[in-house]
C-alpha cells in the first residue's frame, strides 16, 4: 500500500512540477552523533492534488494489461510491476475522473514488461508493437490523443531503458524512444540525464519492491545506522555481455 501511494504521489507531483526525481542527489554527512541529509533529495509535494487534478484512465482491452498478468502472475512481484500498481491505484484514486471531457491528464494502462522468459526476464521485443497498437486504438476511439499527439497523456514504461525498449544500452540508444511516445509523459525507472532514453519531462520512479520484502527490512526508527539510504546503481549482465558493458542503470 505504501509503495502504491508513493507512485501516485510521483505521478501527481509531476503535473505541478513540484517534484523532480531524476538526478536527485542525496548527500549523507556524518557528524559525531547524528547523520544529516543535505542536497536536493527531491522537493516535497505540499499541495494536495485532489480536487485540482483529474486523470482519465482509458479502459483498454484486457490484452494490453490484465491478460498478460493472468498468464504470468510473476509480473505482480517483478521489479517492473509498477506498471500494474500505478494502474490499480489510479482506478480507485480520488483524482480519477470517469468523464474524459473534464480530464487534465490521460493515462493509458499498457503493460509492456509482462512478457517474461522461463527464468523471469522480461522480453521487450513485442513492447513497441503493443504500445503502437494501444495508441492507435486510443486515437481512433477517443478524440483526445489526436488533439496534441498525446501531450496530455502519460504511460508507465518501467523497462531498463524506458521506452527505448531494449535491455542493451547500445541497442536501446540506437532505437531511441518509441516515436509515437515522444510527446507524452513517460513514468520510468531509468533516470540518467542527458541520455537519449530519458526525455525532458519524464518522471523517474523507483523499481517495484513487494511490500512484504520492504516490511521485512524495516528497522525500528532509533536503530543507529551507518548507511542512511542506498540507491542501486549499475546493472551488469555478465551472461549476455561478458565484457562487462552496461546493462542498465538504476534510477
Ligand atoms: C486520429 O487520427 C488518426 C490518424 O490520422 C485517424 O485514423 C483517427 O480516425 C483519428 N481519430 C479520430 C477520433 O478522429
Amino acid at each position: 500500500m505504501k509503495m502504491r501511494s508513493i507512485f501516485v504521489i510521483a505521478i501527481l507531483a509531476a503535473t505541478t512540477a513540484a517534484v523532480l526525481f531524476h538526478g536527485s542527489v542525496v548527500d549523507v554527512q556524518q557528524s559525531h552523533h547524528t547523520e544529516r541529509i543535505s542536497g536536493t533529495g527531491g522537493d516535497v509535494l505540499e499541495e494536495d492534488p485532489v480536487g485540482k487534478l483529474k486523470v482519465y484512465v482509458y479502459d483498454l482491452p484486457a490484452k494490453y494489461n490484465t491478460k498478460p498478468v493472468e498468464k504470468d502472475p510473476r509480473c505482480l512481484t517483478h521489479m517492473f510491476a509498477t506498471e500494474i500498481f500505478v494502474h490499480r491505484s489510479l482506478l480507485s484514486s480520488a483524482v480519477r475522473t470517469l468523464d474524459p471531457e473534464e480530464a487534465d491528464w490521460f493515462y493509458a494502462p499498457v503493460y509492456t514488461t509482462c512478457d517474461l522468459t522461463a527464468s523471469g526476464h522480461p522480453m521487450p521485443f513485442d513492447s513497441p508493437r503493443m504500445m503502437r497498437s494501444a495508441i492507435r486504438l486510443i486515437a481512433e476511439r477517443w478524440p483526445y490523443w489526436n488533439r496534441s499527439e498525446g501531450v496530455d497523456h502519460f504511460f508507465v514504461t518501467p523497462h531498463d531503458f524506458g521506452a527505448c525498449f531494449h535491455f542493451q544500452e547500445e541497442k536501446a540508444m540506437a532505437r531511441g524512444i518509441l516515436p509515437v511516445l515522444r510527446r507524452a509523459t513517460l513514468v520510468q525507472t531509468f533516470g540518467q540525464r542527458n541520455h537519449v532514453c530519458l526525455k525532458d519531462g519524464s518522471i523517474t520512479i523507483p523499481p517495484y519492491a513487494p511490500p512484504w520484502k520492504m516490511e521485512a527490512q524495516l528497522l525500528p526508527p532509533a536503530t543507529p545506522r551507518s548507511i542512511f539510504v542506498y540507491f542501486r546503481g549499475l546493472f551488469y549482465d555478465a551472461g549476455n555481455d561478458p565484457e562487462g558493458g552496461y546493462y542498465a542503470r538504476g534510477a
